[in-house]
């Protein structure tokens, strides 16, 4: 998938940030299907994050209320993800740094959402899940809520489906362009739920 990504862009010329705005879009679309009135999405700093903060900003454009929890990693937000994190800001969408001092915000809005997002990792993840993504998926996992995952369900490894220390439960994964390798495993259904492939113009 990287490389088919790095052809679209380096060989087709098509901007990353055309292939992130679909992404997120198709992402936004499948969500609105739950018919939600307020969606919660958790965003990761790489390019899945950046994803998620597209879904953010078309759900909101369409009345659905958002709050996003987004992550201080130790490495910088990418471009794209921080063009659209900054569209958000000026938008006046609901931001919420996590940490843990903010449990308690977080667990009332959880309460009252009717739809979460997880846009934490996709085809990055590169090590096992450590803090504080590990308490961000119990989180996403004990809500209880229908969970939609960006491009595969954040912790699961995408050649082999198995948890990378902790994994999402999806009800639904949108995952981009192709379906991933680790799809093709039964047990890793009960991971990603219902596998909805989007076109994403590569
Ligand atoms: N061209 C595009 O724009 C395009 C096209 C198709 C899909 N996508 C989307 O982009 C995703 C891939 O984006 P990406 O390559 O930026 O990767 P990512 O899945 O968004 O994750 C990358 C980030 O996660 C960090 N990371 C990896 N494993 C971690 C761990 N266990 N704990 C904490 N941090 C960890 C990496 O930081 P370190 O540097 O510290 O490792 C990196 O900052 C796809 O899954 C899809 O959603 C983008």
């Amino acid at each position: 998938m990287r490389a088919i990504d790095r052809r679209a862009t380096v060989k087709y010329g098509i901007p990353s940030i055309l292939l992130m705005e679909n992404a997120g879009r198709a992402v936004a679309e499948e969500v609105r299907k739950l018919k939600p009135r307020r969606v919660m999405l958790y965003c990761g700093s790489g390019n899945n994050g950046g994803d998620g903060f597209v879904a953010a900003r078309h759900l909101a454009n369409q009345g659905i209320r958002c709050l996003v929890v987004y992550f201080q990693a130790a490495s910088a937000m990418k471009r794209d993800a921080r063009l659209n994190f900054n569209i958000l800001k000026k938008m006046r969408i609901p931001l919420l740094l996590w940490k843990r001092s903010m449990e308690a915000i977080r667990q009332k809005q959880l309460y009252s959402a009717d739809a979460l997002v997880d846009a934490l990792f996709g085809t990055g993840l590169s090590r096992e899940i450590g803090e504080p993504y590990a308490s961000a998926i119990a989180e996403i996992n004990g809500a209880r809520k229908p969970v939609v995952s960006v491009d595969i369900p954040s912790g699961m490894d995408a050649d082999t489906g198995k948890p990378m220390g902790a994994c999402v439960r999806a009800a639904r994964t949108v995952t981009l362009a192709l379906p991933k390798r680790a799809f093709s495993r039964p047990s890793s259904r009960a991971w990603t739920g219902r596998v909805v492939v989007a076109d994403i113009s590569v």
